[in-house]
């Protein structure tokens, strides 16, 4: 048929975001998008605030639907169908991207589409990377960390997860604890490049246990308490421990990551590729770290460019484009879902 052009709106976390994308016989293209993020609001009080993030994404959503619009020359009426994150998410943000949503196709007549946020990221390598189903999907960032076999827009196999903390938490909180800039993980990544990881021994947790489940909070209390004997010794952090402790970490993270997405690997015998998203799949030594184990197992490796990886608004007109494809579609009782498993 002829190709679908969607809008996607996403206003779950800390960015406000829009674009449009088109996917034809010829695959996908992102014709226009926007993020604007919202570091700046939250950076005096130390993590993302929902009630500031809920206004700043209300201001900010109409601004960015006329940019793209203005970017690609079109109006609403050639538009299919808008999409928009309809969660899970802070609530405050996600009810802001539904209700814009909702203006829009009421006055325009086009049909809505809501998008589970994961399904957003677990779609993503297929937009960049045209991957074929089933395939393997290991989730890191922030907020999210979970295997999925992902076999379908519809269809997807929960392998494991955190218990705990996500790796890009760990990574924020192992910065902080160290005196190093947010967010954690460009700084502890850089830190530890000029680090010795063998100077102190972290533990791997869960690494004995079966299946696909992590955790990544003990990590963060070992390094604490390495952190204390340091000080206690020094009277302070030192430059070249403090990388060393950084190198110490990532190398921790990167083998329990790498570990389990063997064991994912070897419950998705279908799998055609591996694939990473989310701002934990930019850490170079994990990347590697996963390169090598899928060359060893002979299977792709798909790594979506960072901004495709980082929350988006593209990814989700992208999995709107899918789900419409196949007729799925919402109307104006569209309801915010803040928590909402795949
Ligand atoms: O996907 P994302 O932009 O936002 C959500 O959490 O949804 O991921 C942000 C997380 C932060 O915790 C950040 O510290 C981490 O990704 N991160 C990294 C790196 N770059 C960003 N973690 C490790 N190494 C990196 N180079
Ligand atoms: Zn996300």
């Amino acid at each position: 048929g002829p190709p679908l052009t969607i809008l996607g709106l996403e206003s779950s976390c800390d960015d406000t975001a829009a674009a449009i994308v088109q996917v034809g016989t010829e695959g996908p293209n992102i014709l226009a998008q926007v993020v604007e993020g919202q570091t700046q609001l939250h950076n005096d009080f130390g993590g993302v605030v929902p009630e500031i993030a809920a206004r700043a994404h209300t201001e900010k959503l109409d601004g960015c639907v006329a940019k793209v619009l203005e970017q690609t020359s079109k109006s609403l009426d050639d538009i299919d169908a808008i999409a928009v994150t309809s969660g899970p998410g802070l609530i405050g943000g996600v009810l802001a991207g539904v209700m814009c949503a909702k203006g829009l196709s009421a006055g325009s007549g086009k049909p809505l589409i809501g998008v589970n946020h994961l399904a957003g990221h677990a779609l993503t390598p297929r937009l960049s990377d045209g991957i074929a189903y089933p395939y393997l999907m290991l989730l890191v960032s922030g907020g999210h960390c979970q295997f999925l076999e992902v076999k379908s827009p519809t269809s997807y196999r929960r392998l494991g997860g955190t218990i705990d903390d996500a790796p890009g938490e760990a990574f924020d909180k192992t910065a902080r604890l160290l005196g190093l800039a947010q967010p954690g993980g460009p700084s502890v990544e850089n830190e530890a490049k000029n680090g010795n990881p063998k100077t102190y021994k972290l533990p791997r947790p869960l690494l004995d246990r079966n299946g696909c489940d992590m955790s990544f909070s003990g990590l963060k209390t070992a390094l604490l308490r390495a952190r204390d004997a340091i000080v206690e010794e020094h009277g302070g952090l030192p430059q070249a421990h403090r990388r060393d402790l950084c190198a110490a970490f990532q190398n921790a993270v990167t083998d329990v990551l790498v570990e389990k997405t063997r064991r994912a690997i070897a419950l998705c015998p279908d799998a055609t590729a591996v694939a990473v998203a989310g701002g934990v799949a930019a850490n170079m030594t994990i990347r590697q770290g996963l390169v090598a184990l899928c060359n060893a197992q002979d299977l792709p490796f798909v790594a979506p460019p960072l901004n495709l990886c980082t929350d988006n608004a593209a990814m989700i007109a992208y999995a709107g484009a899918e789900l419409f494809a196949l007729g799925h579609y919402d109307d104006l009782t569209l309801s915010a879902r803040p928590r909402w498993p795949l």
